[in-house]
């Protein structure tokens, strides 16, 4: 079923999803640098840019190292990626000239990581987000020092055919629908409705 945005929008925001069936097929550095460069425009707290990508396409050398961290249930699916990103973020900023804790890391690096989504796909090519790997020994295997937190890692490739995809995730394989507005945004607090039911209703 196609996704069908309840308001106008971009259809860029609803055709983007995250497949789990990857053709593993090469990807372009030009397609890796179009997606970075999207990311590197996010706008972030400060102009802080607290977010760093660490690339593993699936012919490189640290490759092993970056399925080892999946968990079993995601290696299933992502080590058919082209290429695994472990997105981490520097945890401090200088502010007036004063050294502190950097509270919006996480959210400028989800900024830079739907530009990067929203990009690949433009290029026609899908992405799909992996909260579940083993930060530890991410820490470890990659040495990534303290200065930065390990945030998430995002699977890159091109969508392919249910035929190399573990028989456990076909019927996940369609796009997912959402909680529509009027659930979603509030007049002040939560709750309290923001639109006319009429014009919220999805
Ligand atoms: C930060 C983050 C972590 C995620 N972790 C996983 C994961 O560990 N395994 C998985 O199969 N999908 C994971 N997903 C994919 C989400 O389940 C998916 O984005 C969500 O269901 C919405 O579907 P859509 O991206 O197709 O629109 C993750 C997505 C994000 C943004």
């Amino acid at each position: 079923m196609p996704r069908v945005a309840a308001y106008p929008v971009d259809p860029l925001f609803v055709d983007r999803w995250s497949p789990r069936s990857f053709s593993g097929e090469p990807v372009p550095d030009a397609v890796l640098l179009s997606i970075f460069e999207a990311a590197r425009w996010a706008p972030s707290a400060s102009n802080a840019q607290p977010w760093r990508f660490l690339l593993s396409r699936r012919d490189d050398p640290a490759w092993a190292d970056f399925t080892s961290l999946l968990q079993p249930r995601n290696a299933l699916w992502a080590s058919a990626a082209s290429a695994l990103i472990l997105i981490v973020a520097e945890r401090q900023v200088e502010r007036r000239g004063e050294i502190v804790e950097n509270v919006s890391r996480s959210f400028d690096a989800g900024a830079a990581w739907a530009n990067l989504a929203h990009q690949a796909l433009l290029l026609g090519w899908h992405t799909h987000g992996i909260g579940g790997f083993d930060r530890i020994a991410a820490r470890q295997r990659l040495a990534i020092p303290e200065a930065f937190a390990v945030e998430t890692m995002v699977a890159l490739g091109r969508a392919g055919g249910l035929d190399g995809l573990h028989p456990d995730f076909h019927a996940l394989e369609a796009p997912s629908d959402r909680r529509p507005l009027d659930q979603t945004v509030f007049a002040g607090r939560l709750g309290t409705p923001a639109f006319p039911a009429e014009r919220s209703a999805a």
